[in-house]
């Protein structure tokens, strides 16, 4: 195939970049709430179930998409049937309207790094952050700043760019995440937080909470949207998929429990109800932050620690959709990703006024950034997963092959790739639209 095409230059550089793709916003201000709400210990065996034998399925099928065709999304869906072609466009377009609102919640954060090694610090943060998002320039500002820093990677290219970003930043997001927990589990209380998490409770077992369980693997995992297929396709052809999947997996699911390690004590030890997303980051914490023993270290690191998280996630997005004119439209990288951070901008800059110019202007009920974030979510990354199950449950039966291997495992794999896993995406993307 193409020779000059470029391939990770380790495995290990590969895990750290893929581990720094899954892992973003989703791990550490989703997950431990959503832990905590639904039922906390109930809820991570339920969760481990549903991404061990359902998500890490079609998890498995884009890399070895990837993997087999050495191409972009567009590219790979053409080789598998012409016909097919267009499924690869709605990746793209996935690929492009996530960073849209996902790049301003990074735009946030390099603001309140800044605050925080400015000493900078204002007295009450609910006052300041819907302050700082009724500014018709600064959200945008922001937004474009953390695209430009996102981007410079993938301009660099896969290997001194992706690779390397990946390989310093990775570590270093784990050192600090693990020195982070064990100051909160030295806290005073930290044992509430601790409890608010992990306690089992069997009464808040419903249906609704496998429904939340399935949407949050598939964002957290990146599945459905190709970035994980252009990942695999510069993988070694003796990767062994079904292993580097679950070792994402398991990577990404002990990241998103220690995010929780980390906030609950810290939220708990100060007597503040428990929250999630932008209240919870950019409201609650940092009020927290300012009245706690070494404010400003804890501050700064937690906020590195979401940039890091951030970046590694937007430069996978970034990245799927510059894949694909490099690949499919032979443009050159520098070029291509100038054209895609131009068209990112256009979106983002609607996106980032949501809160504050634009927060009237609405598309189904929804501001323009919850509109993203919604019909992603909701819609096309289930989408996405439920079309490649089915591709390589029935079509194109050598991806299966490929992505699960022939030991009993993978044919249990195969059978629930064939008969239950597309139930499952076709009632969640039913439940979601409804
Ligand atoms: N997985 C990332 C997170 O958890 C978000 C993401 C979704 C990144 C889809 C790429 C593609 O925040």
């Amino acid at each position: 195939m193409n020779k000059t095409r470029p391939e990770w230059t380790s495995h290990l550089s590969f895990m750290l970049a893929s581990i720094g793709g899954a892992v973003g916003l989703g791990n550490i201000w989703r997950f431990p709430y959503i832990m905590g709400k639904n039922g906390g210990a109930v809820f991570l065996v339920l969760y481990l179930i549903i991404i061990a034998f359902i998500c890490a399925i079609p998890l498995c099928l884009e890399l070895a998409m990837g993997k087999i065709y050495k191409k972009d999304p567009v590219s790979v869906y053409e080789a598998i049937s012409p016909k097919l072609k267009i499924f690869g466009f709605a990746s793209i377009l996935t690929a492009i309207l996530i960073p849209c609102f996902y790049f301003v919640v990074g735009g946030w954060i390099l603001n309140y790094i800044w605050l925080f090694l400015t000493n900078n610090i204002p007295s009450d943060f609910s006052v300041y952050f819907s302050a700082l998002n009724s500014n018709p320039y600064v959200p945008c500002l922001l937004t474009l700043l953390f695209l430009i820093v996102t981007a410079i990677f993938p301009y660099r290219g896969i290997n001194s760019g992706i690779e390397k970003a990946n390989n310093i930043m990775m570590p270093l997001f784990a050192f600090m995440l693990v020195a982070l927990a064990i100051y909160a589990v030295t806290l005073p209380n930290a044992k509430e937080g601790l409890e608010f998490m992990f306690n089992p409770n069997f009464e808040k077992f419903t249906a609704d909470m496998v429904l939340c369980a399935l949407g949050q693997a598939l964002f957290t995992l990146s599945i459905g949207m190709g970035a994980m297929m252009t990942y695999g396709s510069y993988l070694k052809p003796e990767t062994n998929i079904k292993k580097s999947a679950y070792t994402l997996i398991f990577f990404d699911t002990l990241i998103a429990i220690l995010a929780g390690v980390v906030i609950f004590p810290i939220v708990f030890s100060n007597g503040i109800e428990p929250t999630a997303g932008a209240t919870l980051v950019f409201i609650s914490l940092p009020q927290i932050f300012v009245n706690m023993p070494f404010a400003i270290p804890v501050a700064v690191i937690f906020f590195l620690l979401l940039l890091f998280a951030a970046i590694t996630s937007g430069i996978s997005l970034l990245e799927t959709s510059v894949c694909c004119l490099v690949d499919h439209y032979k443009i050159k990288r520098k070029k291509a990703v100038v054209i895609i951070s131009a068209i990112t901008a256009l979106f983002a800059v609607p996106s980032a006024l949501s809160f504050g110019l634009l927060a009237d202007f609405k598309i189904f009920d929804k501001t323009f950034f919850d509109f993203l974030d919604y019909i992603t979510s909701n819609f096309l990354l289930p989408f996405g997963t439920l079309l490649i199950c089915l591709i390589g449950g029935w079509y194109s039966r050598n991806i299966a092959k490929e992505a699960f291997g022939t030991d009993l495992f993978g044919k249990v794999l195969d059978f629930l790739l064939r008969f239950v896993v597309p139930v499952v995406f076709a009632l969640v993307i039913y439940t979601g639209l409804n």
